[in-house]
């Protein structure tokens, strides 16, 4: 995800924690954002302003009155700045003085006068967290529309265990791109997207399938949902984590992977179909265990359903289509045909045998095709890059 000239602006108060989020700023001025960290006097026993100030380019403001003269209203300022704040970690002391409307620092000043969301990252010891008090302050928050990312389970830097560890970066940077993409080209749009290989089973213990991962799916689907979009995903079995905010029905035969497509293709307004369905599944599937035997066996198979060929023939009104093209030779040929055959809006090919690109990898090479007659190639990225770049093409202009 793009966060080309959104601001935001990272509030750090004093937990231990404060060291993740100089990885945190990190992915965000990686992915274009503009920071701004503003820091109260105890976070600064963590991690020193001067991190802060090398990965942003910008002096982090801590003192409410500071020795050097200023005019204006600094306070205000920064309050109204940002696009989001974003509270990393959130000390049970700023999480009271908030949710209480205190203004005894700073940065507590600059979310009490802010009109944006703020997305706190509460990190504390259990004990500290379990606290009745601390928990109906951050209901206050929540209660105030505030938005509290998840505490993670576990060891604690006091070495006791349970809930209070502060959110992994990763995620916080998830929620910060979902918020940002509720304004975003695909909000009140409804995406279907489809990942990962589907099985065909032989008997109880053996089945045919392909060697899709899912990864180039569950990205597109990632990248939908950062865009704001109302997103269901239908995988297959993959060793993947469900993105957050995403809703994921999980089958194993392509038969399932179709039904479960054709529930939600209704009011979907777009379908894309990045999974590898089988094309082939056994004629008969066994009850019971094949025997081995020395003699070998045949295995009869028989065409699967075709889903894009299916709806795109009985249902498809506005909802536009995307499907995937995976070849290992004249790809862009073939795809054209798929294109045409299946009646889709757009086509995504990609070469099995290219270097960096296909299945499993982390990587892609892809050309999208249109069925205006234009295209995109994109030359090898992370299949995020990859799925922002699709959204991207597939997205009217005026929306993006
Ligand atoms: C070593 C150490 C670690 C601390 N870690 C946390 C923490 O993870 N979460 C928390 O809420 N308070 C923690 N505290 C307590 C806060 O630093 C303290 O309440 C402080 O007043 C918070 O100030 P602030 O909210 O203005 O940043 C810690 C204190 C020390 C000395």
């Amino acid at each position: 995800m793009k966060l080309t000239n959104r601001k935001i602006l990272i509030g750090i108060s004093g937990g231990i924690a404060a060291y993740k989020s100089a990885y945190l700023v990190r992915l965000l001025v990686k992915a274009g954002a503009e920071v701004q960290v503003v820091m109260t006097e105890a976070a600064t026993k963590f991690i020193t302003p001067l991190t802060f100030e090398a990965l942003t380019d910008r002096e982090v403001p801590v003192e409410m009155f500071p020795k050097d003269r200023f005019a204006g209203t600094h306070h205000i300022s920064y309050s109204k700045w940002p696009d989001l704040i974003v509270v990393s970690p959130a000390t049970a002391d700023l999480i009271a003085q908030v949710s209480h409307g205190f203004c005894s620092s700073l940065l507590a000043t600059i979310i009490c006068a802010t009109q944006r969301k703020v997305i706190w990252a509460p990190s504390m010891n259990e004990g500290m967290f379990a606290n009745p008090t601390v928990q109906k302050n951050i209901e206050t928050l929540q209660a105030m529309g505030h938005v509290m990312a998840d505490v993670g389970v576990g060891e604690m830097a006091c070495k006791s265990y349970g809930a209070g560890r502060m959110a992994e970066p990763e995620d916080i940077f998830e929620l910060i791109a979902a918020e940002i993409g509720r304004g975003g080209p695909l909000a009140g749009k409804k995406v279907v997207v489809t990942a990962g290989a589907c099985r065909e089973s032989i008997d109880p213990v053996r089945f045919i399938s392909n060697r899709s991962s899912g990864k180039m799916g569950y990205a597109l689907a990632r990248e939908a949902e950062r865009l704001g979009g109302e997103v269901h995903l239908v995988a297959g079995p993959v060793s993947l984590e469900d993105p957050p905010g995403v809703k994921v029905a999980k089958i194993e035969t392509t038969e399932q992977m179709a039904q479960a497509v054709e529930a939600e293709f209704a009011d979907a307004d777009f379908l894309v179909m990045a999974a590898a369905p089988a094309d082939y599944k056994p004629a008969i599937s066994f009850d019971q265990k094949i025997k081995k035997c020395d003699k070998g066996m045949k295995v009869e198979l028989v065409p699967t359903v075709d889903i894009l060929m299916k709806l795109s023939a009985n249902r498809k009104e506005s909802q536009v289509m995307v499907g995937f093209s995976l070849e290992t030779e004249n790809e862009i040929e073939n795809s054209k045909k798929k294109l045409k055959a299946k009646n889709l809006d757009f086509i995504v090919v990609n070469n099995a045998n290219e270097d960096g690109a296909g299945f499993d990898g982390d990587t892609n090479r892809v050309t999208i095709l249109s069925k205006s007659g234009d295209s995109l190639a994109v030359d090898k990225a992370p299949k995020d890059e990859i799925a922002a770049r699709i959204w991207e093409y597939i997205l009217p202009s005026d929306s993006n």
